[in-house]
């Protein structure tokens, strides 16, 4: 079975062709922040323009680099939410129509359950059920997966996102949009023996996260130091370091408390270096392994959507012809693939 898959949630146009028997077939991305750098953050109606410019162009660049024809299509998967409402429309239509045009079934694919599937498009993929840590720009969540389609969620941020806290972190130092891997960087330059941060909600039981109170530390330690290079790369270096032991030490509290020891990092923070080393020394400390799915894949990219759409196509699972877009769709209301039955 052949699927097409189309990502447009939030400030990317990703397209794939994922094929049961072949694998992934091929994979475009176009990535919009050139066009949002300039305010700062992604501005949800110009995502949603971009997209429409940019999704028929890359379908053909797909097609062509892949090269087949679009007859081969068995069947379309598009990402109809969570995300900014405009852009998923955008994707949603287009994918929506083709399955329509091409006489093919469509499915609508969780944002989250992409992104939660992405390690399984690699050539060891690991085996169910796993633990996995989603972080990115708009999420932080620990979840229990047992299986496409069974999520169980362990914990959440309460308020900001890792990736969140990284961008506005590094705003408050200058840092250029997108601000996840310049502060990063910057970190690489900074001493960790002379700032200490706090590790949010480690003190307590449980496995939720809160990132606000860490980004207003960092602006408040900023704001009493001399504004000098050498300082910015303290603050950055400070901020990663407590930002990746709050998510390993939680990390390890979830493996211990289900026992098991596979886990996935997935999301667009999981492409953090420190955070990578350091989630692979606890996995392997706790008798596991931690998996991580291709940098291009923990990013937003048409491949993971491409797979779990086929995973529920596969499965008898599709739509009606109705255009569907949520911007909000809880991850644990999700359903096994299977036939959808409408009421
Ligand atoms: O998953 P993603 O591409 O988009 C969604 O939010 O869905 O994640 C983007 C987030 C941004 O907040 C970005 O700053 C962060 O991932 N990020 C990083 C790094 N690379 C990307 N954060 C820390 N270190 C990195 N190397
Ligand atoms: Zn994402």
């Amino acid at each position: 079975m052949l699927v097409l898959g189309i990502e447009t949630s939030c400030d990317e146009t990703g397209l794939a062709l994922y094929d049961g028997d072949c694998g992934l077939l091929a994979h475009v991305l176009y990535s919009q922040v050139e066009l949002h750098a300039d305010y700062g953050g992604v501005v949800p109606e110009l995502a949603s323009r971009d997209h429409v410019r940019k999704a028929i162009p890359l379908l053909r660049e797909l097609f062509r680099q892949a090269g087949i024809d679009a007859g081969a299509v068995d069947g379309v998967a598009y990402t109809a939410g969570p995300g900014l409402i405009g852009a998923l429309l955008v994707g949603a239509a287009l994918g929506r129509s083709l399955a329509w045009a091409w006489g093919v079934p469509a499915v609508a694919v969780h944002h989250l359950e992409g992104h939660l599937l992405a390690p399984l498009l690699d050539a060891e993929p690991p085996a169910f059920p796993f633990i996995a840590l989603l972080v990115s720009g708009g999420h932080t969540l620990l979840v229990w997966v047992g299986g496409v389609g069974e999520y169980r969620i362990l914990g959440e941020s309460v308020d900001d996102a890792a990736g969140e806290a990284f961008d506005k972190t590094a705003k408050l130092l200058n840092l250029p949009y997108p601000g996840g891997p310049a502060l990063a960087r910057l970190a690489e330059q900074g001493n960790p023996d002379r700032l200490r941060f706090p590790r949010p909600m480690t003190e307590r039981p449980g496995l939720d996260f809160s990132f606000s109170g860490l980004k207003t530390f960092a602006l408040n330690t900023w704001r009493s130091l001399e504004p000098s290079p050498d300082n910015a790369a303290a603050v950055a270096r400070a901020f990663e370091d407590a930002v990746v032991d709050t998510l390993v030490i939680k990390c390890r509290r979830a493996l211990r408390q289900t026992g098991i020891g596979r886990l996935v990092v997935a999301g667009g923070v999981g492409a953090n270096r420190r955070l990578r080393e350091h989630l692979r020394e606890l996995a392997v400390a706790e008798g596991g392994r931690a998996y991580f799915p291709r940098p291009e894949f923990c990013t937003d990219n048409g491949a993971m959507i491409a797979y779990a759409g086929y995973r529920r196509l596969l499965a008898g699972q599709c739509d009606d012809l109705a255009i569907r877009a949520t911007a909000r769709w809880p991850l644990d209301s999700l359903q096994p693939p299977g036939p959808v039955v409408q009421s």
